[in-house]
């Protein structure tokens, strides 16, 4: 079959589908592999989608999305940042994975570069070569809290170079960057006429707040393409619905790359948005708070361990364990883990060369499976 098969996709390679071979090998295993909410959509968002559906929303809706969630999306983010965004700047997507590839497609030519500041969500990588571009990774450190840097960045700069990808607080490593490097990348994409593309997906998973988008930065409201998504802020991952905010004359394109794909975000799921958008307070106490609990009660038990280093992470529900001075590589340890604790977590290598030598703690479990896992991870040290 393999000559059927397009030339790009012969030999891809999937670092984070679920490893459920792993899950079905033991009978204990604890999952910290899941980059998914564990609690259920708030019941509140639930049945007013219910009775949206049931009142006819069960249709193809406007090709840029609910009127509705676009104006309540603008509300939110001038009550929220205090910057005003027209609701020609907003589009409605289908989740921001699908974003990111409209986005992608939309901006990019066949040679053109993108920067990624590794470790990254692996997903940009297929995003960018999917609209024939490259994916250039831009080395970022623990020992600078993850933050990419300036002469780096600077480095790996040709005149191929169009956009940079950046995500904050960041899925691996639980990074957020300070305003100091929200200026400095800000600076840089206008000396050098780069597009930003903000993955703003965890804004209120900020542990010592308040976020700050990257469009609000001076001369930045024109370059930013901005992804959001209701997955992680709302529990709401399986609803696939996000937006993009960017200039218009960008959003048309986008647009255009969406409704020949999915056409329109799911009708439903809309609704549901606009009744998440009107509990965002509530739902942030009720649920993330939850998260900034287990992922800094898990710092401080990782932070004992002799053999595994840590930044402690400002946001998102990851942690990103350094082994150190550790004879094996991520992905041995990661698959030792499995077989002596029955842990599963990520090999650091799969968001990037920079994720070497580290594995990716999802605290998507509750708190008494967390207290069990780090009892578990510490053995493993012990012995
Ligand atoms: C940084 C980042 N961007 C995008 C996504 C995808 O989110 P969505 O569910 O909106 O497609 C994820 C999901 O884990 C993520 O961690």
């Amino acid at each position: 079959m393999k000559q059927y098969i397009a030339e790009r996709y012969r030999r891809f390679e999937s670092g984070l589908s679920l490893d459920t071979e792993a899950l079905r090998r033991y009978d204990d295993v604890i999952d910290l592999s899941i980059g998914d909410t564990d609690f259920t959509t708030d019941r509140r968002i639930i049945e007013a989608a219910f009775a949206d559906a049931a009142s006819g929303y069960t249709h193809y809706g406007d090709p840029k999305g609910d009127p509705e969630l676009i104006e309540a999306i603008c509300q939110a983010w001038q009550e929220d940042f205090g910057q005003a965004v027209r609701a020609e700047e907003v589009l409605i997507t289908a989740s921001s994975c699908m974003g990111m590839a409209q986005v992608m497609l939309g901006l990019i030519d066949p040679g053109d570069e993108v920067l990624v500041f590794s470790p990254y969500f692996s997903v940009y990588r297929q995003q960018i070569e999917l609209a024939g571009g490259k994916a250039v990774e831009v080395a970022t450190r623990q020992e600078n809290g993850w933050r990419p840097q300036r002469e780096d960045i600077l480095a790996a700069l040709t005149d191929r170079t169009k956009a940079l990808i950046v995500n904050t607080p960041s899925n691996p490593t639980g990074a957020a960057y300070p305003q100091e490097t929200l200026e400095m990348l800000a600076e840089l994409a206008c000396r050098h006429d780069l597009i930003a593309v903000a993955d703003e997906i965890y804004t209120r998973y900020l542990f010592d707040g308040p976020f700050v988008p990257l469009r609000t930065l001076p001369g930045m409201a024109e370059r930013t393409v901005t992804l959001n998504s209701f997955s992680k802020n709302f529990m709401m991952t399986g609803w696939r619905v996000g937006c993009i905010i960017a200039h218009p004359d960008l959003i048309r394109v986008f647009q255009h790359v969406g409704n020949g794909m999915t056409y329109t975000a799911p009708s439903i799921s809309q609704r549901a948005a606009i009744r998440a958008l009107s509990l965002r307070e509530e739902i942030a106490d009720i649920y993330i708070r939850q998260y900034r609990e287990r992922v800094l009660y898990a710092a401080d038990r990782i932070a004992r361990i002799h053999g595994l280093s840590l930044y402690r992470p400002r946001g998102t529900f990851y942690l990103f364990p350094g082994l150190e001075g550790q004879k094996t590589d991520d992905k041995a340890f990661c698959a030792r883990l499995l077989d002596c604790a029955h842990l599963l977590v990520t090999p650091g290598s799969a968001f990037g060369q920079a994720g070497r030598g580290h594995f990716r703690i999802a605290a998507t479990v509750s708190m008494d499976k967390l207290i069990e896992a780090m009892d578990r991870l510490e053995r493993v040290f012990e012995d």
